[in-house]
């Protein structure tokens, strides 16, 4: 048995003033969850979002990393940081990170492995494209995206990443993949996984649907067997819609 994930990922939202008045808002409504409830919030937020959420049942983390240990890589944040400053999840290879920020395959690897050596649990983001869905590519290619972000991981590493299947033409469009959609391209998912790490492992494996997930379709998303989460934008900014989300069977 997975245990759902509902994860919100906020992008580049809120200050920390409002970042705080968010978790504070949400606790009480996810109190009582029955899935694993996070956070992916801007580095700068970090703060105040994790003092807020203490000794509640929110999961925290950032939205993105760079894979060095240090040096001078302006701008960026590395794994330990990260790691120290309270984390427990950090997203990578978000389809916005590689279409504006020229993330690749190669480099959502490097970062995977820097996550995961320093205890922190990776999201790991694959998805197709319009044009590539249409083309009829999208199952090689979220294989491809998925075994190269997870190589030279242990199978026991891999069973504690979270992937999240994120059609791009479903991001922050409205337009979601139906549950069917998106349960079948999850099951290529798993499936991929299965073919290097093996059955067993690929079964523990929690993967998340995300584009335009939000109250009125996560139960029947959730409801599908592969589906085991969330990856939340913008229904995450708003702390009764991400509850309802979290809340999906009530
Ligand atoms: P959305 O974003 O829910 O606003 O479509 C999801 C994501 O990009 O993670």
């Amino acid at each position: 048995m997975r245990k759902p994930i509902i994860a919100g990922n906020w992008k580049m939202n809120k200050t920390p003033s409002e970042a705080k008045a968010l978790v504070e808002a949400l606790k009480p409504l996810v109190a009582d969850a029955g899935c694993d409830v996070v956070v992916c919030v801007p580095a700068l937020d970090f703060a105040a979002v994790k003092e807020a959420a203490e000794g509640s049942n929110i999961g925290v983390g950032v939205q993105n990393m760079h894979w060095k240990e240090s040096g001078a890589y302006t701008g960026e944040l590395s794994a330990a940081m990260i790691k120290e400053a309270g984390a427990q999840y950090v997203i990578i290879g978000h389809s916005e990170r590689r279409q504006y920020f020229a993330e690749t395959d190669e480099t959502v690897n490097k970062k995977v492995l820097a996550a995961v050596a320093a205890g922190l649990i990776p999201i790991v983001c694959v998805g197709e494209k319009k044009e590539e869905r249409e083309a009829g590519y999208t199952n090689p290619l979220v294989t491809y995206q998925t075994q190269i972000a997870l190589t030279g991981l242990t199978a026991a590493q891999v069973e504690n990443v979270v992937i999240a299947y994120e059609p791009v033409w479903a991001i922050g469009t409205g337009l979601t993949a139906t549950d069917e959609q998106a349960n079948e391209t999850i099951g290529v998912i798993r499936e991929a996984v299965a073919a290097v790490y093996g059955k067993e492992t690929a079964e523990k494996v929690r993967i998340q649907y995300g584009g335009s997930m939000k109250p009125s379709n996560a139960k029947g998303l959730m409801e599908q067997p592969e589906i085991d989460g969330g990856l939340i934008g913008g229904a995450s900014l708003k702390a009764e819609d991400f509850a309802k989300v979290v809340h999906f069977d009530a």
